[in-house]
C-alpha cells in the first residue's frame, strides 16, 4: 500500500477525553501532519482513523466502543484505511485484549505511554502484515519532549505542564493508565507559553492531573513559582491552570494567584465529597472542614473569584447521611458551577472491590437533587452579573445569526454576544456590558471593544 505524501492522504483524530486528551490530540495532528497527512472532520474521507480515549467512567468506555465498532463497515469498503485506538483506554491490558480479539478492524492500539511514537507505529501499521499493539508501560520518569503540535484553535491553547497522578483517589483509574508524576521542565514551559503567545493565543490553560504537584517529581520550581514565572512574559494574555488538588492548595497558591492580573480568577478545586468518612475512603487526603477553610481563603485573598468543583456521588459504602453532607457544602459553599457525577466502578481502582449496597434509583435520586440544587445556585450567581460590564476574551465565532460569537471572563464564564459589530472583536479582549443570563451562560453586548492591556480592568 503506498504512503502518499503532501496532503494527498487524509486523517481524522477524534478526542473523547479531558483536555490532557485534548492536548495529546493537538500532538497527534502535528505528528501526522508531518508525515504530509492534512486533517479532516469526516470519517468517509480519512485513510488514518485516530481514537483517543478516555477511562474515567464506563460511559466514556461504552461511547467509544460503539464508535469503534461503527467503523467496521468503512474499514470494509476503504480497506487502506489504518484504524488506530489510543489514549487512556488502550492503556489497560483487558481493554487492548477485548480490541484485539473482538474489533479486528482496529490496526493500531497504542497506550498513553506510546504518544511520541506514534509515527513509527502508524509506518509499520500501514507496511502491512500484522496488527501493532504498543501497550506496555515505560519506565518511571520518562517524558517525551519535542513533539510537534497542530492546535485547533487560534486564541485558546492547552500547555501541559505535567503527567501522570500519583494521588491514587479510591475511585480513579487515571494514575493507573498515566504512570507516576512527571513534571516538565519549566524552561521549556516557558518557551512552550511564549511561542504559544507570539502565535496568537491569549487565553492559555495550564494542564495537569494536580497542578500544585508541579515540581515535586524533581526540579525547585514549583507550581505557584511557575505561574508568577510564566505571569511575568510579555504580551496579552490571561493564564488558567487545572486541576488543583485541595491537599496540595494554600496560601502559597492564592497569593501567586493574587501577584498578577493575567491569572485568571478562577480556581476548580474539586471536592469530591461533603463527609469526611466518605473523603476518608476515597483517599482524598483533606476533610471537609479543610475544603472549607481553603474556599475562605481563596475568597479573601482573591476578591471575586470563580469557584468551580467536581463530585461524585454513589461512592460504595456513602449513606444517605453522607450524601446529605455533600447538599449541604454545597449549599454554603456556593460555588459557580459544579461537575456532577455518579460513581462509576472502574476494574482496577480500589472502589471496585467495595460492597456497593445503595440501588441505582437511590443514586440518581441523590445526583437529581443535588443538580437541582446547583443549576438555581448557578442561575442566582449569573442574574447578579447582569448590568455589569465584563473584560472580555471573544475567542469563536459561534455559527448562531443572534449571538455570532462568544468569549470568556477571567473567571471563565461563557459569554455570548450580540450585534453585528461583535465579530469584528474576535481575538481581543473586550468590555461587554452583561444582559442575560442562563444557569450555563451569560449574553451581552460590545461596551467598547479594545486591544487589551492586561494591566487594564479587572476581569
Ligand atoms: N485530577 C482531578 C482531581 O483530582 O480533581 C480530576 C481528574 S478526573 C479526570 C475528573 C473528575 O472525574 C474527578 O474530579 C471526579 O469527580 C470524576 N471521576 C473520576 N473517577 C470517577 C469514577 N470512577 N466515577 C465517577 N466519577 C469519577
Ligand atoms: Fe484521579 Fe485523584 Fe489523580 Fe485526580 S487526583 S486524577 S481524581 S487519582
Ligand atoms: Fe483524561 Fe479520561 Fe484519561 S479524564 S486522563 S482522558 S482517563
Amino acid at each position: 500500500m503506498p504512503i502518499k505524501i503532501n496532503g494527498s492522504v487524509k486523517a481524522r483524530v477524534q478526542t473523547f477525553g479531558c483536555q490532557q486528551n485534548e492536548a495529546d490530540s493537538e500532538r497527534l495532528r502535528g505528528m501526522l501532519a508531518e508525515m504530509g497527512y492534512a486533517m479532516t472532520d469526516s470519517d468517509g474521507d480519512a485513510d488514518v482513523i485516530v481514537i483517543n480515549t478516555c477511562a474515567v467512567r464506563e460511559h466514556a468506555e461504552a461511547k467509544v466502543f460503539g464508535v469503534i465498532g461503527a467503523l467496521s463497515h468503512l474499514k470494509k469498503a476503504r480497506p487502506w484505511m489504518i484504524i488506530a485506538v489510543c489514549g487512556c483506554m488502550a492503556q489497560r491490558p483487558e481493554i487492548a485484549e477485548r480490541i484485539r480479539a473482538s474489533y479486528r478492524h482496529v490496526d493500531l492500539v497504542f497506550g498513553t505511554y506510546a504518544l511520541a511514537r506514534f509515527p513509527e507505529l502508524l509506518e509499520t501499521a500501514l507496511s502491512g502484515g500484522s496488527r501493532v499493539f504498543a501497550t506496555e508501560e515505560e519506565p518511571a520518569g520518562a517524558l517525551a519532549e519535542g513533539i510537534p503540535r497542530l492546535r485547533g484553535r487560534k486564541y485558546t491553547a492547552w500547555l501541559p505542564v505535567m503527567y501522570g497522578c500519583d494521588n491514587f483517589c479510591a475511585y480513579c483509574i487515571v494514575p493507573y493508565v498515566r504512570g507516576r508524576e512527571r513534571s516538565r521542565a519549566p524552561e521549556i514551559v516557558e518557551a512552550e507559553a511564549r511561542e504559544l503567545i507570539e502565535s496568537g493565543a491569549c487565553d492559555i490553560t495550564l494542564l495537569g492531573q494536580n497542578v500544585n504537584s508541579y515540581g515535586r517529581s524533581g526540579g525547585d520550581v514549583f507550581f505557584p513559582e511557575l505561574l508568577r514565572r510564566l505571569s511575568g512574559a510579555p504580551g496579552d494574555f490571561i493564564l488558567r491552570f487545572m486541576t488543583s488538588h485541595p491537599k496540595d492548595a494554600g496560601e502559597e497558591l492564592f497569593s501567586a494567584m493574587a501577584s498578577s492580573p493575567k491569572i485568571a480568577r478562577h480556581i476548580h478545586l474539586p471536592f469530591q465529597s461533603g463527609s469526611d468518612r466518605v473523603l476518608a475512603m476515597m483517599n482524598r487526603g483533606y476533610t471537609r472542614g479543610r475544603y472549607s477553610e481553603l474556599i475562605a481563603m481563596a475568597r479573601e485573598k482573591l476578591p471575586g473569584v470563580v469557584i468551580t468543583s467536581d463530585v461524585i456521588v454513589g461512592f460504595p459504602g456513602e449513606t444517605e447521611a453522607d450524601f446529605e453532607e455533600t447538599y449541604s457544602l454545597i449549599k454554603s459553599v456556593r460555588f459557580d458551577a459544579l461537575f456532577t457525577f455518579i460513581h462509576s466502578p472502574r476494574p482496577g481502582a480500589p472502589s471496585a472491590e467495595l460492597p456497593d449496597t445503595v440501588p441505582r434509583e437511590e443514586k440518581q435520586r441523590w445526583f437529581d437533587r443535588m443538580t437541582a440544587l446547583q443549576n438555581s445556585v448557578s442561575a442566582e450567581l449569573h442574574q447578579a452579573y447582569i448590568g455589569k460590564t465584563l473584560r472580555v476574551l471573544i475567542d469563536l465565532e459561534t455559527g448562531d445569526a443572534e449571538y455570532p460569537v462568544s468569549g470568556r471572563t477571567s473567571g471563565n464564564r461563557l459569554v455570548r454576544l450580540r450585534g453585528s459589530g461583535a465579530p469584528g472583536a474576535l481575538g481581543s479582549f473586550a468590555d461587554v456590558k452583561i444582559t442575560g443570563c442562563n444557569t450555563w451562560s451569560l449574553t451581552g453586548e460590545l461596551a467598547q471593544a479594545r486591544s487589551a492591556s492586561a494591566t487594564g480592568a479587572k476581569l
